[in-house]
């Protein structure tokens, strides 16, 4: 259910039910976290990307799969809890959004690090239409991207948002031709995976702290991360190369 290659220093993972619109099943899910655990640990790899097909990043939870499941059976085994392995990653993931992102789908593209969208990107929470509402952390990353009377509205009436729109709404980080999406991805990827990997774990971890705690807090912990990145070669490396005048050398 998902395809996976190492392509220069970048893991990617292609999400793969066509037939379903990449519908979010508990297998696909469970293969999902176990090759980005894999990912993470392996010195190979530098950065990683989640990308669907062109039609279809993830079209949501597989509702025909959820559509029998009880309150009581849901409690006992949590299957949205596989979903958040993601978050345990440390180095970065990009979704590489095309096509659309609905309901767990646009939660799942959420998790990660940063999207980057083509042109034909469609992102929504329609679960509301369903009869439930988003269950993956939706109503939380939707409405600190977008804030509450965009992301309510979205919430409220399963509204669906283009790319440029998303882009506006600070969703996405950036927007592309189709074509062009998997190369971007690509070379984004190997970008930061070029870097240093110390450097870049402090960062991401840095930057998600201005979702996890108050800013007094968020500065204070930056600081600590800032200041321990002087305990690794890689700043002596960074530092001196930039008044060598000549390209830094992360090894
Ligand atoms: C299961 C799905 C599916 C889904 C699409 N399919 N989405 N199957 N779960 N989420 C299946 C369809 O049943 C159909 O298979 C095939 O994929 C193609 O879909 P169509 O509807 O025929 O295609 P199209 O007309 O192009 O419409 C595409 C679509 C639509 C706009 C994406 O399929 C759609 O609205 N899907 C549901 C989106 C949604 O509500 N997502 C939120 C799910 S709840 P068959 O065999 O029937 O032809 C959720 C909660 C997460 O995500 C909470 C955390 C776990």
């Amino acid at each position: 259910m998902i395809l996976s290659e190492i392509i220069g220093r970048v893991g990617v993972i292609r999400l793969n039910r066509p037939e379903v619109m990449n519908a979010l099943c508990d297998r696909l899910m469970a293969d999902l976290g176990a090759q980005l655990l894999a990912y993470d640990a392996d010195p190979a790899v530098g950065a990683m990307v989640i990308t669907g097909s062109d039609k279809a990043f993830a079209a949501g939870a597989d509702i025909k799969e959820m559509k029998d499941r009880t309150f009581p059976e849901t409690l006992l085994h949590d299957f949205i809890a596989p979903w958040e392995t993601i978050l345990q990653v440390k180095k970065p993931v990009i979704a590489a959004v095309a096509g659309v992102a609905l309901g767990g789908g646009c939660e799942l593209a959420m998790m990660t690090d940063f999207i980057l969208a083509a042109d034909n990107a469609k992102f929504g929470q329609p679960e509301i239409n369903l009869g439930v509402i988003p269950g993956a952390g939706g109503t939380q990353r939707l409405t600190r991207a977008l804030g509450k009377a965009r992301s309510m509205e979205m919430i409220l009436t399963g509204r669906l948002m283009g790319a440029e729109e998303a882009l506006a709404a600070h969703l996405v980080a950036r927007v592309v031709p189709l074509a062009d999406l998997q190369a971007e991805a690509l070379k984004t990827a190997e970008k930061i995976a070029s870097l240093s990997p110390v450097a870049v774990q402090m960062a991401k971890k840095a930057v998600n702290l201005a979702f996890e705690s108050h800013l007094s807090e968020g500065v204070r912990s930056e600081r600590v991360l800032f200041l321990s990145l002087f305990g690794t070669k890689h700043q002596q490396e960074g530092m001196a190369a930039f008044v060598e005048k000549r390209k830094a050398r992360f090894e």
